[in-house]
């Protein structure tokens, strides 16, 4: 007896604590998950104060982040390396690297520009983003912090090529910057749509001209026959006029037939009785028609 209940109560607590186990590695994965999740672009003011335009843009680079570009440039001052990624960090241990510059000669490394102070902007065909807060000058303007301009333009062919350095300014006492080039699909404005509604509108509007002008030269053309040399009088001056006059009535009598919603026996009788008495007229009305 006592045993069975010391076993009830080991089995019980064993589950206790394999729940509370259980409920404690969720959390931890949780707290784990979140703190992995990876850095990326952090724009100027708060979650709500953001602006709308860059998140935009933000979003329209996301294709990049996953990338990684590296260019070299040399020159009287040195050799380097400079290597970027969009809204993602080059190195993990140099927090919020966004461009960084390696020293071919002494493997330095300095951060031109960091993620958590991302610009962006944007015209028809490119797309300009700024990383700023890099590290400081040692001497040229006036020490203030390093900045990365990244000019992407616009290039159909490719997701992302061509990232090249442009320029080092920093003969300025202040606003200095190392500029740079990419060229990316994504720059580019959504033109198909511009240039199909264009081609579209002219060729409908090439059809129209054409067609209204073929029956402006019917109508007119058709008349000074009908006046001149058939010498027709009043509305018989109208080419065709019997025709489009039947065709008329043809068409009303259709629609009299599809859309009128009255019951079909009634007009049955109708025509029966109008037959009868307007039979001279009906008649009087055919002769009309008759020439042409
Ligand atoms: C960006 O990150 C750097 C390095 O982690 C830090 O020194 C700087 O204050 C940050 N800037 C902003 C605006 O958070
Ligand atoms: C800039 O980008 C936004 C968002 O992608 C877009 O709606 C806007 O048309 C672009 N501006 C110009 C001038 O192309």
């Amino acid at each position: 007896m006592s045993v069975g209940c010391a076993s009830l109560f080991f089995d019980f607590f064993a589950r206790m604590f394999l729940v509370h186990a259980f409920s404690h590695a969720v959390i931890l994965a949780i707290i784990i998950t979140v703190m992995a999740e990876e850095k990326t672009c952090d724009l100027l003011g708060e979650r709500e104060q953001e602006s709308s335009k860059e998140l935009a843009l933000m979003n329209r680079l996301k294709p990049l982040f996953n990338q990684s570009f590296e260019t070299e440039s040399k020159n009287d001052e040195g050799h380097y390396i400079y290597r970027l990624r969009i809204c993602r960090e080059v190195f993990s241990n140099m927090t919020n690297s966004g461009l960084v510059q390696i020293s071919k000669i002494n493997n330095k490394q300095k951060v031109i520009g960091r993620i958590n102070e991302t610009h962006l902007a944007n015209g028809t065909s490119w797309i300009m983003l700024i990383y700023q807060s890099g590290d400081p000058y040692d001497r040229h303007c006036t020490q203030e912090d390093r900045k990365a301009l990244v000019m992407i333009i616009c290039n159909r062919t490719t997701l992302a090529t061509g990232f090249t350095m442009v320029a080092e300014e920093k003969e300025k006492i202040k606003q200095c910057s190392y500029v740079f080039e990419l060229e990316s699909s994504l720059a580019c404005p959504p033109e198909e749509l511009h240039q199909n509604v264009h081609h579209h509108l002219s060729i409908g509007s090439i059809l129209l001209i054409t067609f209204s002008s073929l029956i402006a030269v019917y109508i007119i053309g058709g008349f000074l026959y009908q006046r001149l040399i058939v010498g027709a009088k009043g509305m018989e001056q109208f080419p065709h006029f019997a025709f489009w006059q039947d065709l008329g009535n043809l068409v009303a009598d259709g629609c009299d037939f599809m859309c009128r919603s009255k019951p079909q026996n009634v007009p049955a009788a109708y025509r029966g009785v109008g037959d009868d008495q307007l039979g001279e007229e009906s008649e009087e009305q055919d002769d009309h028609l008759l020439p042409m």
